[in-house]
Order: C-alpha cells, then sequence, then structure tokens
C-alpha cells in the first residue's frame, strides 16, 4: 500500500535492526485519514471473505480495526491485556509471549462477542513473531468460529511470524512488507502486482 509506505518512509525511524518506531502515525498519535485508508484496503482485500466480526488486541490494533470494521460494517472485538474486575466470567483466554519485553501474559475477550456461527477477521498493527496473532487464532478456536483470516498493518519479513502463520495454511494479508531495517533505513519487499 503505496500511501503508508511513503509514511514509513517520511516519519518511520529505524531504531535499530529489529524495531521501527512509527509513535507518529500508529503508536502514540494516529493519523486518521490514513487509518480510513489503511481500513478500506483491509476491507476490499476481504471483501469476499464473509466475514462478520473483526478481532484486534488492545492498544495499537483498535485503530485500523475500527476503520476496517467501518468499512465492512462489522463489529470490533478486542482482546483485553489487562484482567478486568468486571469481565470476569465467561472469559476466553490466551497466554502471549512477548519477546520486546521478555514476559508473557494473559489477553481475553468475553465468549459472547464470539459465538459459533462468526466468520472472524484478526487485525493487528504489527507481525514480528507472530506471538499475539497465535494468541488471537487460539482464543478463535476456543471459541469454536471460523477466521477467514489475517490483516497486518506493517509485517517485518525478517522475523519469523509471517512464515509460520502461512505456512500454516492461514491467509495473511501485509500492507506494507518490510524486508529490511539498518539504522535509519527501511528496506520494503518489492511489490507483487495482481
Ligand atoms: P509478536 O506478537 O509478533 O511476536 O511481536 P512482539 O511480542 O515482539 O510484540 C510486542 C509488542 O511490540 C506488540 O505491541 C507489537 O505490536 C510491538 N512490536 C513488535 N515489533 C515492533 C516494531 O518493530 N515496532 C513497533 N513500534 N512495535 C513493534 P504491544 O505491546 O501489544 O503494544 P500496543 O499494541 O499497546 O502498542
Ligand atoms: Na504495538
Ligand atoms: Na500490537
Amino acid at each position: 500500500m503505496e500511501l503508508l509506505k511513503d509514511k514509513i518512509r517520511k516519519e518511520g525511524k529505524a531504531l535499530n535492526h529489529e524495531v521501527l518506531k512509527v509513535d507518529s502515525f500508529l503508536n502514540h498519535q494516529i493519523d486518521p485519514v490514513l487509518m480510513k485508508a489503511i481500513g478500506e484496503e483491509f476491507a476490499s482485500r476481504f471483501h469476499k471473505e464473509g466475514v462478520t466480526k473483526i478481532l484486534t488486541l488492545e492498544s495499537s490494533g483498535i485503530a485500523p480495526s475500527v476503520m476496517a470494521g467501518l468499512a465492512m460494517g462489522v463489529p470490533v472485538v478486542f482482546a483485553r491485556k489487562q484482567k478486568s474486575l468486571t469481565l470476569k466470567s465467561d472469559m476466553i483466554r490466551a497466554r502471549v509471549y512477548s519477546f520486546t519485553k521478555q514476559e508473557s501474559n494473559d489477553i481475553s475477550v468475553a465468549s459472547k462477542y464470539l459465538q459459533p456461527e462468526d466468520k472472524v477477521f484478526i487485525i493487528d498493527d504489527f507481525l514480528a513473531n507472530g506471538e499475539a496473532a497465535h494468541g488471537l487464532l487460539s482464543i478463535c478456536k476456543q471459541a469454536n468460529v471460523k477466521v477467514a483470516g489475517i490483516g497486518i498493518v506493517i509485517e517485518k519479513m525478517f522475523q519469523s511470524g509471517g512464515k509460520k502463520l502461512r505456512e500454516a495454511g492461514i491467509r495473511v494479508e501485509s500492507l506494507a512488507q518490510i524486508e529490511k531495517l539498518e539504522e535509519g533505513k527501511v528496506t520494503f519487499k518489492e511489490e507483487e502486482y495482481c
């Protein structure tokens, strides 16, 4: 997606070989115009899948998911990271290990928001090692729902998440695919035209 890649070229900062900082439009401040375009791009890539619900993870997955939900006309559910006092019963949980933070955390979704007839489109901001995606897939499996696929805003191709998910037969669509990060430089994977 050219608009997104331009934004990354202009405002993204490669902190090192592994981490891309995009606080100015995705992870802290949010660019609504770009988010709307991202939502529409996800919608156009998945419009034939019969999606009934979008599932994401708080916090940075919410903005692109809401825009996709608006474009697709379906509700958006975000898995919570914190245990909530008011949402304790009937929660579906999964354990997610974070390489960045080197710790495991539970994520949870109230079971009433995922019904067996649902077809779920999973969306997240980054795909690195795929731990968050696996956690969301585990929640879908426990809820007995179908998964249409996974939409990712920025995929880091040099980490193993995308490869593992695609090898497992899951459709993964990433709007920007980064092949390499060097301090101050971002190299994208060549676009495939179809
Ligand atoms: P994984 O899920 O693919 O295995 O990734 P990892 O454990 O490394 O991700 C931990 C957090 O770091 C996630 O956000 C993820 O979105 C984010 N992240 C991973 N790689 C990058 C990167 O290169 N740049 C930025 N900016 N973020 C990255 P989170 O902790 O869930 O935070 P948030 O959703 O509240 O923002
Ligand atoms: Na994040
Ligand atoms: Na995230």
